[in-house]
């Protein structure tokens, strides 16, 4: 399967409001499965769709250290959410910057899985913060959006000097 292209900071597409799935038909499973592939490689913890182009409520995430754990989130909301960590994040659209944001520590979250079938899951810790990372890219929103101004101004200098330099 060939590997999707990841879009970067601060790429215009990556600020596009993701749709629901109507549907979760194979072509949506196939999707999944390219988005995991492209997610390890990369590689990465956790990836939405519309980092790939794709503006569909999708997200992949694996936080287990043997990386054998993959959970597709379609159509995900947060039920509830509990208290506030602050972790420090990176993000395969912003890469190789780390900065601290605030999270809830602990979400349970409702989404339908890669076969259609719905689900609630209990989320602590990592898994957390990443499904509100993931979650934040279907509404258009990356974790530079948490920082100051100055702060992203530039990482968005350092990233589009590295894009044209690659270009
Ligand atoms: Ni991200």
């Amino acid at each position: 399967m060939a590997l999707l292209e990841i879009l970067e900071f601060p790429d215009p597409r990556l600020r596009t409001v993701a749709k629901p799935v109507a549907n979760v038909d194979g072509r949506i499973a196939r999707l999944t499965d390219a988005m995991l592939e492209t997610m390890y490689a990369a590689p990465g913890i956790g990836l939405a769709a519309s980092q790939v182009n794709v503006h569909k409520r999708i997200i992949v995430i694996d936080v287990s250290e043997e990386k054998d754990s993959p959970l597709v989130l379609i159509n995900p909301t947060i039920r509830a959410n509990e208290g506030e960590v602050e972790t420090n994040e990176g993000c395969l659209s912003v890469p190789g910057f780390y900065e601290p944001v605030v999270r809830a520590e602990a979400i349970t979250v409702e989404a339908v899985d890669r076969e259609g079938s719905a689900f609630e899951l209990d989320a602590d810790g990592m898994l957390a913060v990443c499904i509100q990372h993931e979650m934040d890219h279907l509404e258009g929103k990356l974790f530079v959006d948490y920082l100051s101004n100055t702060k992203r101004q530039l990482i968005r200098k350092k990233l589009v000097k590295q894009q044209k330099q690659r270009a």
